[in-house]
């Protein structure tokens, strides 16, 4: 049954039953929902963390497209919210041991009714912070209508996609699954069937909300956070609430985040070579590949380029939102 299959509730396998379905690069299903795909463990855990989260002001919520950067954006969060707690710099430090998804949970997973409502990894120490990969028009109302604030971020559609189909590539090696071929991958993403795409409808759903309300959301772009860590570092301090004093600054606290959560220092740390997502899940090191702005001209043909390029030009016209 497709509840076995995937381990949801006989009301998710239900809804699955209802839903357009399609397939994504990995060759597994994808179901249709309020304009979305999702894999069927997310479906469930969104319509669960719609019935049960309840949002506080003091909450972070960091929200990305998949492969834009969750990993590390968890990480500088969590290293400057926490900066003065929890002995962020020592060698016993969270962000050393413990992979970032397992210190910021996906919402999703935490509140999935298959996890207890997941007492064990919610933190209890406000503010909490938490990831979620939800299109905006899709939230947890509590999240909306609550003060709790959003970072955002996103990335240059070439690399997001060649990001996720490496990633897929890599699971399904992992699992002896044939995966769809490179052209196959394309075409599905140009028409918007992947997990949580159309990807264009999700930076565009932040995008617009960011600006209809600057205080609540930040949005980030992958290539900008590359460029000047030290300055979006500083800038989301700033917009949670906890900007850093002078002398943090004049000490080089700034820095030392920047460094700490570096993509090559994050990638050699022992649980991001060897240890597994949330104890038993997907291998860590599946979450950093290269870490570079520019990777898919090793991949994408001139044809390929061109329809990509004009697919953006006529998805973002008009929103002023270049890549
Ligand atoms: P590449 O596949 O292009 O290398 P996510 O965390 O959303 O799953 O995104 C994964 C992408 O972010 C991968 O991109 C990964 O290498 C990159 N990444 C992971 N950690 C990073 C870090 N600390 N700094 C910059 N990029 C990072």
């Amino acid at each position: 049954s497709l509840a076995g299959e995937f381990g949801v509730s006989d009301e998710i396998e239900e809804l699955l039953l209802t839903l357009p379905r399609d397939k994504t690069f990995d060759g597994s299903s994808i179901y249709q929902y309020e304009g979305a795909w999702y894999r069927p463990i997310f479906l469930a855990g969104l319509i669960s963390s719609r019935k049960h989260f309840q949002a506080k002001d003091s909450d972070v919520i960091v929200i990305t497209f998949l492969k834009s950067g969750t990993t590390w954006l968890k990480a500088l969060t969590y290293a400057i919210v926490h900066r003065s707690h929890h002995a962020i710099f020592d060698s016993n430090s969270p962000l050393l041991t413990t992979n970032s998804h397992d210190l910021v949970p996906f919402l999703d997973f935490a509140y999935s009714p298959n996890n207890n409502n997941c007492s064990e990894h919610i933190s209890t120490d406000d503010p909490r912070i938490f990831g979620t990969h939800i299109p905006y028009s899709s939230l947890p109302d509590s999240i909306k209508n609550s003060n709790c604030r959003i970072v955002y971020m996103c990335r240059n559609p070439f690399d997001q996609f060649i990001s996720h189909w490496k990633f897929l590539q890599n699971i399904a090696q992992e699992q002896s699954v044939q995966p769809i071929s490179f052209e196959e991958a394309f075409e599905l993403f140009c028409k918007g069937i992947h997990s949580f795409g159309p990807s264009w409808e999700h930076v565009l759903g932040y995008w617009k909300a960011s600006l209809d309300n600057p205080r609540k959301i930040l949005f980030f772009k992958y290539e900008d956070v590359k460029e000047d860590t030290s300055f979006h570092v500083n800038k989301l301090a700033d917009f949670l609430g906890c900007p850093f004093s002078d002398v943090e600054k004049s000490r080089g606290v700034i820095e030392e985040i920047v460094k700490l959560c570096s993509f090559d220092n994050m990638k050699d740390m022992e649980v991001n070579k060897t240890g597994r997502f949330r104890g038993n899940g997907l291998k860590n090191s599946n979450f950093f590949r290269k870490g570079k702005v520019g990777d898919w001209t090793d991949y994408f043909t001139p044809s390929m380029s061109e329809r990509m390029n004009k697919l953006m030009e006529e998805k973002f016209s008009g929103s002023d939102l270049t890549f």
